[in-house]
């Protein structure tokens, strides 16, 4: 029996993470009635989606014609041909009521003259399936829409009576006969150990960024749902795609909205050349995130990076006026003002491709429950579990998120988990008990680190993790770097079992918070690198040297990577390639969105 006592608490859900995607599945469950429970790390507000700057796609209408079908199809090809089709339907069908469900919750959007919800473009977003000009779909709150979302979400969970348990870091989940049945925690201010038995888990805790050496993710952004998955034998799916935004400010990573391409800011190489004009000539600097990342590598690597050192490029604003900067970029301004010591009226920014987001995670359907595949079965639900935003895998993003499509996945997938909710749990049925052998197994494991007597610090591990993922699971990416990578992220992972920690305390100790962070960090990070040296195509962020081609034939299909200390088993599932709705039945036309080149 494990030497910690608990206070146990019974819920219908229990949501672990308040972001975007958190919250709005807590909203959504406390609105059906659920007695929902919210636990998170740090206070909702706090959470990452704060950060969150350019906006939110759905096909409104508001700014030029648009229509689910075009927001369909560009989700299709940004996500090289990887998304799965009813997901990525469901989304694009969805995100207009999800938008407008927003604005009716309060979220103080931007407005047109006719007092609409203004929407900007963004990269990847067009027309007429591609052939017609970019469109305005990005629907924005200045650029601070997360900062809005959020607030706006949280005030409204509270005011359905959902109940928040703050600064509660989630240790592990309880697994009871094949079914998550709650989740352990220590409560970080004062010690105490929390367990949460619940009919329902959703796991909400966003991307693992920091697995990264330069992130444009906070530092809370540590993958703990995709750790806890790992640790209960679940598989994690797709995590060979790491999405590099194209503008994080140089030096420090901080992002620099691509609504700022969006208003008409363009990139520059050392030459003073808009580059972008020769690698997309129709979409330019507003073609997706990967290529624009791709091709401002390209010129740093051919010599024409900017600065001392050629290593980066240049962001310009200076032609815009001055009442766009202040109306739709005030965020960014101070951000380049702060971090790069730039006046955006009358300097460019030095920005670099810096990691953003994650499209891999814990694999879910498009209601959010995740999947246990197996032999056969490959779309197996796993009772009692959901996870939903950055911390899932749906797929809607495929190889490659389209800007803005994360705020969206984060609302429509966060709503959609409480309506299926309302479906899958028994209101009838007794709170799972707690199950106490489960409890001890977690506590023994949170006990062994905390009393950590190894050779090696929490940060250094974590520094050698950090820059081994920078170098070998980069941009480009060939069979060498790869294998290499595979390597010593594997002996990097062995020292999981050489960590020290010194501060054996119990309230406040940040010490031991990071030590389990980066035993969250790690599996997700050595599944990133496994898979991504197995898969032998380029695809959208995987772009592989040695093999420039995508290869539909062979490589289109998720893969899965379970990871149990340092080592990672693959296997692959289908790609769901069926829409929700069919043709005949005012579906999209499945020519449309067939596999071709991914120009833009
Ligand atoms: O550039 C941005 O504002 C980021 C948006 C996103 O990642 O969706």
């Amino acid at each position: 029996m494990s030497a910690y006592q608990y206070q146990t608490h019974d819920y219908d859900v229990v949501v672990v993470g308040a972001g975007g995607a958190g919250l709005r599945a807590t909203l959504g469950m406390a609105e059906q009635g659920f007695r929902t429970a919210c636990v998170t790390k740090v206070f909702p507000t706090r959470s990452h989606t704060v950060a969150a700057q350019g906006g939110i796609a759905a096909s409104l209408s508001n700014m030029g014609p648009d229509n689910w079908q075009w927001h369909l199809y560009d989700t299709v090809k940004g996500s090289d041909w990887l998304g799965d089709t009813d997901a990525m339907e469901y989304l694009a069908r969805s995100a207009p009521a999800a938008v407008y469900e927003l604005e009716h919750y309060g979220v103080p959007f931007s407005r047109t003259e006719e007092g609409k919800i203004y929407q900007r473009p963004f990269g990847g977003h067009t027309t007429e399936f591609g052939e017609g000009p970019p469109v305005q779909r990005t629907c924005a709150a200045a650029d601070r829409t997360g900062h809005a979302i959020l607030h706006t979400l949280y005030g409204q969970s509270l005011k359905e009576k959902a109940e928040f348990f703050i600064e509660y870091f989630a240790l592990d989940l309880v697994i009871t006969d094949g079914r998550c049945t709650g989740v352990v925690c220590w409560k970080l201010d004062d010690g105490t150990i929390h367990v949460f038995n619940a009919k329902m888990v959703v796991l909400a805790t966003g991307g693992y960024g920091r697995a990264y050496f330069s992130a444009t993710s906070a530092h809370t952004c540590t993958g703990d749902g995709g750790g806890m998955v790992a640790r209960a034998g679940l598989p994690l799916q797709d995590m060979e795609f790491v999405q590099f935004h194209p503008t994080g400010i140089y030096g420090s990573g901080c992002l620099i909205t691509e609504g700022a391409r969006g208003e008409g800011g363009y990139l520059t190489n050392a030459e003073g050349e808009r580059f972008m004009e020769r690698y997309a000539p129709t979409y330019k600097d507003l073609a997706s995130r990967d290529v624009v990342s791709r091709c401002m590598t390209l010129e740093i690597r051919e010599g024409r990076g900017v600065g001392e050192h050629k290593d980066h490029i240049f962001l310009n604003l200076m032609h815009l006026p001055p009442e766009t900067l202040h109306e739709r970029l005030p965020g960014i301004s101070e951000s380049a003002k702060i971090f790069a010591g730039v006046d955006v009226t009358r300097e460019p920014i030095p920005v670099l491709p810096t990691v953003h987001y994650n499209m891999g995670g814990i694999p879910t359907n498009y209601w959010g429950e995740v999947l246990a595949p197996e032999q056969g079965d490959p779309d197996r639900i796993f009772p009692g579990l959901m996870a939903v935003g950055e911390a899932g895998c749906a797929s809607v993003h495929g190889a490659n998120r389209l800007g803005s499509n994360s705020l969206i996945d984060l609302v429509v997938f966060g709503r959609a988990a409480a309506h299926r909710a309302a479906e899958v749990i028994d209101r009838n049925a007794a709170i799972p008990p707690t199950n106490r052998a489960e409890i001890d197994r977690a506590l023994d494991r949170f006990d062994a680190l905390r009393h950590a007597k190894g050779g090696t610090s929490t940060a250094e591990l974590r520094d050698r993790m950090q820059r081994t993922m920078q170098a070998d699971a980069a941009v480009f990416r060939t069979d060498a770097t790869l294998a290499e990578g595979v390597d010593k992220m594997r002996a990097i992972a062995a020292q999981l079992d050489d960590l020290r920690v010194t501060d054996r305390s119990l309230i406040w100790n940040s010490d031991l918070m990071e030590t389990l962070e980066l035993t969250n960090l790690m599996p997700n990070a050595l599944a990133t690198i496994v898979a991504a040296e197995a898969r032998k195509e380029s695809r959208g962020a995987h772009a592989h040297e040695d093999h420039p081609e995508r290869d539909d034939a062979n490589w289109r299909k998720h893969s899965l990577a379970w990871v149990d200390g340092n080592d990672v088993r693959l296997a692959y599932r289908p790609v769901h390639l069926e829409p929700l709705t069919r043709f005949e039945d005012g579906g999209i036309d499945p020519k449309k969105i067939a596999p071709k080149a991914r120009v833009y």
